[in-house]
């Protein structure tokens, strides 16, 4: 099993609702690892950078608008198979369609204003780690759960 790290942003709909204890908690709850954080209002150039996939797109300028409107949370987040866990949390980017239980199906319905954003590769996480924390921002540290949370191999038998 890998350990991977991934970037969460807390977006300013979830920060403006007072959402942000709740949803770090699910990622802690699971059994990851926060490993940076920060709040920042993003600067413009960074929302591009981070969303350059999406230029050209319908929703392009409203999204760098929003995301650029107001404070967010960054978290950089690790753990076995974190990229796909951190997603499976958050739900379906659409609300319309996250099932109950998730962060998107719980606090959402609108797919513009969201609540979280999150790598959807190792490969993006590692890219957009890079724009959000400089390399001595992320933190080494272990969990006191770490054994029991983590592979099987780890515990000891009766
Ligand atoms: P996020 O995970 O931050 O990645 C891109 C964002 O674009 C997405 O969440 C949505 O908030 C936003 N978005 C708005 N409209 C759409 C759309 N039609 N399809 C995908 N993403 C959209």
């Amino acid at each position: 099993m890998e350990t991977e790290q991934t970037l969460v942003l807390i977006k300013p709909d979830g920060v403006q609702r007072g959402l942000i204890g709740e949803i770090i908690t699910r990622y802690e709850h699971k059994g990851l690892k926060i490993i940076a954080m920060k709040m920042l209002q993003l600067p413009r150039v960074a929302a591009e950078a981070l969303y350059a996939p999406h230029r050209g797109k319908s929703f392009y300028d409203l999204l760098i608008n929003f995301m650029t409107s107001a404070p967010i949370v960054a978290l950089a987040i690790e753990g076995q198979n974190a990229v796909e866990l951190v997603r499976i949390l958050n739900g379906d980017t659409n609300p319309r369609k996250s099932e109950p239980g998730s962060i998107r199906g719980d606090f959402s319905i609108d797919i513009s204003h969201n609540v979280v954003h999150a790598s959807d590769t190792p490969k993006t996480a590692e890219r957009e780690l890079e724009i959000l924390f400089a390399a001595d921002e992320r933190c080494q540290y272990r969990r006191i759960d770490e054994a029991i949370v983590n592979a099987v191999s780890n515990v000891t038998q009766p």
